[in-house]
């Protein structure tokens, strides 16, 4: 039988007045059968473990029924306390004024995007390593991308590269902390206010960055991190959270999230307004919807307070690379962190000196592959997508306006991951990277 429930803290945001009108009369329940079916999916039974797994599961299921005789209502499911309470957590722990947590990274980008005001014709200057996600926005409203080249030793943006190729149309610069590790933002926030450009920085690998004493992403005028599956950390799969120090965007937040509407202010007998979102030239455009729920919130925040040690183990995993590939004549090594930068270590940057090592990273790629070890070789120059093509984009231009992006791809670089790896694993992965690199210079 369905149970009763009342209004609760987390309904606050709809005022019904004098009637006793709970949220759960507009949706279902959440009870314990779904609980378990999210328990049984999180963790699945484990190889050869499934007569173990389906007793304890029967425990475990007879305790969540126990629990939800006890227990009450969970109120809202989206936009809720729990999504509030990470917001704070957020702006806390980045030093930042507003957050906004979201369905994804790039969802923020868009916002993003938005409020700088982007039209068709306008320009946006990001790296040619990078996401497709940096440019999706840009790309999907005609605007023009134009890619920048990038360091060598980082593979993030070229501040000298950005400097060449702005122009009056230019609207907007993104930066992107590859792998991790901070771009170099002094000089492209002053390139930014120069010209007046707004900076956003795609912080999708390295929340928890630092760099000259600010958290990565705080330094531009946007910032957005993505807390997908694959990241250090992980709101459930997907989540995004979009911070600003700018008030007149900050307050704006709620209905940039939410097609308009400001969920946070009370809503007097279901009387509201939509407003559309004002850009940074006081023109005005309309926003769409980015929600995400209060599970994925929860899941962040407790994964939050776990953020310090996770760095701590990627950062020794590529310090013990480090040692190990350092010893190796033709291997070079990634920079590390130093008193102004602090990596959030997503990524493992694999750097190779062809004409040392006599073969180069592809020679190299395919050596590891054969040993089994996992590469993460995705972010190809963005030039080299059908996507950029059929934009009719004159993509043999842009390759040769990003030499370094072009050999580093070709030649020079990959990425390994940094996951929590056991010493056999991170040792394994060491020998098979030195090994390969031994066989190359044999001519093997
Ligand atoms: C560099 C970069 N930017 C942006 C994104 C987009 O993040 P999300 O999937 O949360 O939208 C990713 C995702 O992997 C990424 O690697």
């Amino acid at each position: 039988m369905a149970k009763k429930v009342k209004k609760v803290a987390s309904d606050f945001r709809y005022d019904t007045g004098k009637a006793r009108v709970p949220w759960a009369a507009v949706g279902e329940v959440v009870r314990g059968q779904d609980v378990m079916n999210m328990v049984k999916f999180l963790i699945p039974a484990g190889d050869g473990k499934q007569t173990a797994y389906a007793q304890q599961l029967k425990k475990v299921e007879k305790e969540i029924d126990a629990l939800a005789d006890l227990g009450g209502f969970a109120g809202k499911l989206s936009l809720g306390n729990n999504v509030e309470a990470l917001e704070k957590k957020c702006c806390s722990f980045l030093k930042a004024k507003h957050s906004l947590f979201l369905t994804n990274c790039t969802a923020g980008f868009e916002i993003a995007h938005q409020f700088a005001g982007l039209k068709p014709g306008d320009e946006v200057i990001a790296p040619a390593l990078t996401f497709i996600a940096t440019i999706a926005y840009p790309l999907s409203i005609g605007a023009k991308v134009v890619l920048a080249d990038v360091d060598p030793m980082t593979h993030n943006i070229d501040p000298a590269d950005v400097k060449r190729k702005i122009t009056s149309k230019t609207k907007v610069i993104i930066p992107v902390h590859i792998g991790g590790y901070p771009a170099d933002m002094a000089p492209i926030m002053a390139l930014a206010n120069k010209h007046n450009i707004t900076v956003l920085e795609d912080g999708a690998h390295s929340f928890g960055a630092s760099y000259k004493g600010k958290m990565v992403g705080t330094i531009g005028h946007f910032g957005a991190f993505s807390f997908h599956e694959v990241k250090n950390l992980t709101s459930l799969g997907e989540g995004g959270i979009l911070c600003t120090n700018s008030a007149k965007f900050g307050k704006q937040f709620p209905q940039a999230r939410f097609l308009g509407l400001n969920m946070a202010k009370k809503i007097p007998l279901w009387l509201y307004d939509v407003d559309p979102l004002e850009t940074v030239d006081g023109g005005f455009t309309a926003p769409g919807n980015h929600s995400a729920t209060e599970i994925q919130a929860l899941c962040l925040i407790n994964q939050m307070s776990r953020l310090k040690g996770i760095i701590a183990k990627r950062k020794k995993a590529a310090q013990y690379l480090n040692k190990r590939l350092g010893k190796v004549d033709g291997i070079i090594l990634p920079p590390g962190d130093s008193k102004d930068i602090k990596s959030a270590y997503h990524l493992y940057q694999l750097i190779v000196a062809p004409d040392r090592i006599g073969g180069d990273i592809q020679d190299l790629k395919k050596k590891l592959d054969a040993r089994g070890i996992v590469q993460i070789p995705h972010f190809a120059p963005l030039y080299k997508f059908n996507i950029m093509r059929k934009l009719g984009y004159d993509t043999a231009a842009m390759e040769a306006s990003c030499p370094v992006a072009e050999d580093s791809f070709r030649h020079r670089f990959t990425h390994l991951p940094l996951y929590d790896f056991s010493t056999e694993q991170l040792d394994y992965m060491a020998q098979a990277i030195i090994d390969s690199v031994e066989e190359i210079k044999a001519g093997r």
